[in-house]
This record gives C-alpha cells, sequence and structure tokens, in this order.
C-alpha cells in the first residue's frame, strides 16, 4: 500500500493562506497565542489543502474538511477530507517541522516530535508498559532522551490512528524496542489490533523523531517529499 508523507516547514501567514481557512479554522487560528502554533496550524491545513486538491483534482479552495471531535463535535478532531474517494489523511507539528500522511482506504496516523527536555523517566513510567519500561531501561543515558521520542512518536502515530488520539491511553499496548522496527506487539484496548496495525519510522532530520501507523495488512511503503514549494506556490 502506498502511503505519501509531506514536510513543511511552518509557512508565513500570506493572505492567501489564511483565506484557504474556513470559518472554524480561522477561529482556531485566532485563538493561539503564538505565533508559531498559529504558523504550524496554517501550514498543516493549508498543506493538507494543497495535497487533497490535487488528489482529488479540484482547486484548494474547494477542499473540504471536518475536524469535529468524535466526543464532543467541535472542530478540534483528527481532519477528514470531504468528499467521494477521499484519502484518509493526519496531519502532526513540531518544532519546524510539520508533517502530513495520506494513504488511500485505511485510516492514518502522523507524529512528529522534536527531541527536546523532558522528564522522560517520569512520563516512561506514566505512558509505557512493563515490557517497555524494562526496554527502555536498558537504553545507557546519553541515548535516553532520543529513544524515549522514538517510542513516543510511534505510540502517538498509533493512538492518532484510532481518530481518538490520547484518550486511547499509550499504556495499553506494547511497541517493539526503540532499536528494532516499528511494530505492535500486544494490546489491551480493542482501538489498537496488532493482527492490522503496520508501522514505519519517518525522516524528519536531525534532532527530530516521527513515525506513522495505518491500520490494515499491508505494510505502508512510504515515500517522503518536502512541500514547502507547494505552499509556497499557494501564494
Ligand atoms: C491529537 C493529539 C494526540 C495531538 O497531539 P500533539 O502532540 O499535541 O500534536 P500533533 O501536532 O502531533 O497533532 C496535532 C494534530 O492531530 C490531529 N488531531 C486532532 N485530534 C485528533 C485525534 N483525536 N486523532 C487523531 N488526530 C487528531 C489534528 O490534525 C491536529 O493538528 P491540527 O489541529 O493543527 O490540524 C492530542 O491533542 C489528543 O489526544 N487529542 C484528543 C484527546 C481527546 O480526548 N479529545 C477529546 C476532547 S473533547
Amino acid at each position: 500500500m502506498r502511503c505519501d508523507v509531506w514536510w513543511a516547514r511552518p509557512a508565513p501567514a500570506t493572505p492567501r493562506l489564511l483565506a484557504l481557512l474556513d470559518d472554524a479554522e480561522r477561529e482556531r487560528y485566532g485563538n493561539y497565542r503564538r505565533e508559531i502554533d498559529q504558523l504550524r496550524f496554517l501550514t498543516g491545513r493549508t498543506l493538507l489543502r494543497a495535497v487533497a486538491a490535487r488528489h482529488l483534482g479540484v482547486e484548494p479552495e474547494a477542499v473540504i474538511l471536518d475536524a469535529s471531535c468524535y466526543d464532543c463535535g467541535k472542530p478540534h478532531g483528527k481532519p477528514r477530507v470531504v468528499a467521494e474517494r477521499a484519502p484518509e489523511v493526519s496531519i502532526s507539528h513540531s518544532g519546524d517541522r510539520v508533517a502530513l500522511a495520506m494513504v488511500d482506504g485505511v485510516p492514518v496516523g502522523v507524529d512528529v516530535e522534536e527531541i527536546r527536555d523532558a522528564e522522560v523517566d517520569e512520563l516512561a513510567r506514566i505512558t509505557f508498559t512493563a515490557e517497555e519500561r524494562a526496554a527502555f531501561g536498558r537504553v545507557p543515558e546519553a541515548g535516553l532522551r532520543a529513544a524515549f521520542f522514538t517510542y513516543w512518536a510511534r505510540k502517538e502515530a498509533v493512538v492518532k490512528a484510532t481518530g481518538k488520539g490520547m484518550s486511547v491511553p499509550m499504556s495499553t499496548f506494547t511497541l517493539s524496542a526503540h532499536d528494532a522496527p516499528p511494530a505492535v506487539l500486544a494490546s489491551e484496548t480493542p482501538e489498537v489490533d496488532p493482527a492490522t496495525t503496520r508501522m514505519a519510522d519517518l525522516d524528519p532530520g536531525p534532532d527530530y523523531r516521527a513515525s506513522l501507523a495505518v491500520f490494515g495488512t499491508e505494510t505502508p511503503q512510504v515515500t517522503e517529499r518536502s512541500a514547502d514549494q507547494l505552499v509556497a506556490d499557494l501564494g
């Protein structure tokens, strides 16, 4: 199964990009207090419109998105392209990376994480299963943060594929070790089935970790490309 991933850097807020947002997106954009959060949001949604437009053979302004939360219905959930034969999509952003994953026919989740200061031991205690904590405990001190964010990006990709995000606790499924190919080894939640979850690590560049999960039986053949020009061409 083919899976496309686009990487962009947060783009300047040009009038043309802002005009592509719908009313709910414009409200969310205005509610972000930090400019960088606004730009990551703007870049993710306009990149999604640009890529979906190509896929559907329409103009970017004709792409309709629905990001209704599965739980409360507010427009802060996983975005969905509203169209016949719409592809499945997932967005993630961290630092100066914005990722968009797109695949036909199966749910997808993508996550990118900047390797940063964090209480990794405490976070691992809360979010890792006993097997994962045991594997993490064997990582040398110098590699702890990178190993932690490898796990974290993989786990978040999986929960994002469900469409429910972190409301599916990360501690309910066990992943392979950070230095092994990504896979779900066991699960206690019906939301995540090891038999039908396929994963791939992505290449976000130094100081980042990123991963992708699809719910299907075919391994995704991932193509990663830069989307900076695509976003710039929007105007
Ligand atoms: C989705 C979630 C995992 C994002 O984590 P994060 O590390 O802060 O951010 P990321 O950049 O990796 O991902 C954010 C993107 O995930 C997508 N997203 C939002 N909700 C999602 C969900 N439930 N499932 C999958 N993807 C989701 C959106 O595209 C969002 O970016 P955008 O709004 O700019 O388009 C986290 O916010 C979450 O779990 N949210 C839902 C939790 C919940 O229970 N909500 C119910 C409240 S009523």
